[in-house]
């Protein structure tokens, strides 16, 4: 098995290069690293390169780069991909950054090129855009998300976070609640990437550059239920969402298995677990109350802080309580607003 530590680069095919890589360059804030007639390359201002463009008939994310440790042995990996059944090849000089780097596809068809070591982009003091930390997590849609959960946990080190019912994976490989999100749909596509800001005031700030720019949110701000982290939503040019968000959970040791207690969370300790299908999406923002759905995610108040004598409104808590905990064996297919999330 693999031990994957971080995403590195997510690469994304573009029918109007230049658009795209405008985007990237001037909404992002990313710095351009490298450019070529049908390529681009691109990195925070931190120097971590997160994004490469081709141009392509067609919008799509072919490929993702995954970072082991450093001084890992490329021939080792190849070795240990051969014995699984996983057939792979060197490749040199994928980005400015990564000299080698091992390539196969996943069961979903993706490529996945992972690397050991890299070097950082160059210095670039320029202050432009919403400048994020770092690409945290990537989503995809596929048709058979325990096959592709498996894979990435058996052979690449992932660790499940969370479930929602039985269609949508929460993976991680460091101490972020996820780096790769897996939902069930009949096609295999993109979902969503996300930038990690610094904050909820980074969040502010893009939400107002993001309106001085003429490019509307498409959802929050908010803060998820399953992550905890207050995101922000919407389309690039195209039509890829793009989220940005900060203060996702995060497990600091995975022996203690319990991401780090924060106020707003409904278990105590949060411990990975499936959601039930009444969980909510959101904690706060939109799509957190419904006047005709009970509040299935509201905290578990320990007993003695409840009211001593509320027998309707305790039962019917109870009752929510039981549903969120019990994995969900539904199998229809799960409407709109939760394929969100
Ligand atoms: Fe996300």
């Amino acid at each position: 098995m693999l031990q994957i530590k971080r995403a590195g680069h997510s690469t994304l095919t573009t029918p109007d290069l230049e658009r795209t890589l405008d985007y990237f360059t001037r909404i992002i804030g990313l710095s351009l690293v490298a450019r070529e007639k049908n390529r681009a390359i691109l990195a925070t201002k931190a120097g971590l390169e997160a994004i490469v463009l081709e141009r392509s008939a067609t919008v799509g994310a072919p490929r993702l780069s995954f970072q082991v440790a450093p001084g890992s042995d490329p021939g080792e990996i190849v070795a240990k991909l051969g014995k699984a059944g996983i057939k792979s090849e060197r490749r040199t000089d994928i980005t400015p950054g990564i000299k080698e780097a091992v390539a196969f596809t996943d069961p979903k068809g993706t490529t996945l090129e992972v690397f050991s070591d890299f070097d950082f982009a160059p210095r670039d003091e320029s202050f432009n855009g919403v400048m994020p930390l770092k690409l945290g997590h990537i989503a995809y849609t596929c048709p058979d998300v325990q096959g592709i959960v498996k894979f990435y946990c058996d052979m690449l080190g992932f660790r499940v976070s969370d479930w929602r019912g039985d269609f949508f994976a929460f993976l991680r490989c460091s101490r972020d609640h996820h780096t790769v999100n897996f939902l069930r749909a009949p096609n295999t596509a993109i979902h969503h990437i996300a930038f990690e800001v610094r904050d909820w005031t980074d969040i502010k700030r893009a939400c107002d550059f993001l309106a001085q720019s003429n490019i509307r949110l498409t959802w929050g701000p908010l803060r998820h239920i399953i992550g905890h982290n207050i995101a922000i939503y919407h389309e690039n040019p195209d039509g890829v969402v793009v989220e940005f968000y900060c203060e996702m959970d995060q497990m600091y040791d995975e022996e203690l298995g319990y991401f780090e207690p924060r106020p707003w969370h409904q278990d105590r300790p949060q411990r990975p677990k499936v959601w039930g299908d009444g969980t909510l999406s959101n904690w706060w923002g939109p799509m957190s109350h419904s006047p005709n759905r009970t509040n299935a995610a509201a905290p578990a108040k320990p007993a003695e802080e409840r009211a001593p004598r509320a027998p309707a409104s305790a039962a019917a808590t109870t009752r929510a309580q039981k549903k969120v905990a019990r994995p969900s064996k539904s199998r229809r297919k799960p409407k709109s607003r939760r394929k969100r999330r």
